[in-house]
């Protein structure tokens, strides 16, 4: 069957409209209908086991690897186990050190990457348990490894990612919850709070979606710079990647996803008049480090779009050229949000400069070989 595009003039944008939907589905018979507790059932490893879990290993490429870095966070924070992230493509090589009370965590939207399936191999090779977090029942990954948490976010055709990679951030706070209830490091009311804020993405998403063309005017303006940076702190910081990564991909714009602390030990030296920045400004914990971040590129002439969280609009609209407002979520929860109007900036940018944005140059929807 030939997939639709229902009415959407590319499959980015209609994925990137499907995501409140595979938010849903991803969600779904995983949370307890009385909002207080998460059980994934399809694992099979055991509460001993996860009680002798030592530490994580979270492997994978592309957008999949970003989802990781999110995913490091969620689980550090919620369960208190040490995470690492690697590229699957240099985990082999780098001689990991990996016990039987290592868990490794790969991630992909297709289950057939080929660096992924060969760090999986390695992984168990060396005596460690494999949860497979991927988009495709059936897939190589997904029969290999020891335990999989599927994406339930349906067919994705783009070789952007979008749907796939937001809703592995689903299964990533899923899990985060579930190793917690297990693990015994998070109080009640704090994960019914998470509980209730994971019920509310959706909607959230939603009211992103009717904004969408603002960040089309925005992504036409964008489109005629030859490189652009894209700055934030914490999981700000992971979304920043990203949403480099996304405009890379199908805009073939260039740009650099930084660390917004990092700048001033060598990029601020790019930032020049008219340079566009795109600053993550999410985390309230972080919010004054990062706003002197972004008065530093303001200083030497950027060009500064916010995303911010509402409530914090107006304040950091006196810093900057533009500001993207996106719902109030929990610290941890907003990358599920703040990257949805990244892919749309990415989206449009694409399409201001008349590329091909569901198959851009160069790249393969899997990557089969390594
Ligand atoms: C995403 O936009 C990219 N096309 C790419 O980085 C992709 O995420 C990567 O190749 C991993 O693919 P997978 O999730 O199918 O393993």
């Amino acid at each position: 069957v030939t997939a639709e595009k229902a009415g959407f003039d590319h499959f980015m944008l209609k994925e990137i409209y499907e995501q409140p939907k595979a938010y849903r589905d991803t969600m779904l018979g995983r949370i307890a209908d009385d909002g207080k507790s998460v059980h994934l059932k399809e694992l099979s490893m055991t509460d001993d086991y996860i009680r002798s879990i030592r530490k994580i290993h979270i492997v994978a490429c592309g957008t999949a690897y970003h989802a990781g870095l999110v995913g490091k966070s969620v689980i550090e924070t919620l369960a208190r186990i040490p995470v690492e992230n690697d590229v699957a493509s240099e985990y082999r090589y780098r001689s990991p050190i990996i016990t039987p009370d290592t868990l490794v965590i790969v991630v992909s939207q297709s289950g057939e990457t080929a660096d992924t399936l060969a760090a999986l191999r390695e992984a168990q090779k060396n005596g460690a348990r494999v949860l497979a977090i991927t988009n495709v029942v059936g897939s190589s990954v997904a029969r290999e490894a020891n335990d999989v948490i599927t994406t339930w976010a349906g067919p994705e055709i783009a070789v952007a990612s979008t749907k796939a990679y937001t809703s592995q951030l689903i299964a990533f706070y899923l899990l985060g919850l579930h190793l917690a209830r297990v693990a015994g490091t998070q109080e009640q009311a704090a994960v019914e709070e998470i509980i209730a804020g994971l019920h509310a993405l959706p909607e959230q998403v939603e009211s992103i979606l009717e904004q969408a063309l603002l960040l089309k005017q925005v992504a036409e303006s964008m489109a005629h710079h030859k490189s652009l940076f894209f700055i934030g702190r914490g999981v700000d910081y992971a979304v920043a990647q990203e949403g480099s990564l996304k405009l890379k991909e199908i805009s073939y714009i260039h740009s650099e996803a930084y660390a917004a602390g990092e700048l001033k030990h060598g990029t601020l030296a790019l930032i020049e008049d008219g340079v566009p920045v795109i600053a993550l400004v999410t985390q309230e914990l972080l919010y004054e480090k990062t706003l002197s971040n972004i008065k530093e590129v303001k200083a030497r002439g950027a060009h500064v779009l916010a995303v911010a969280n509402s409530g914090f609009e107006d304040e950091v609209a006196k810093s900057v050229d533009e500001v993207f407002s996106i719902p109030k979520t929990l610290p941890i929860l907003s990358p599920a949000l703040a990257v949805v109007p990244l892919q749309l900036l990415s989206y449009y940018a694409s399409l201001a400069l008349g590329h091909d944005v569901d198959k851009p140059r160069n790249l393969a929807k899997s990557v089969t070989v390594e």
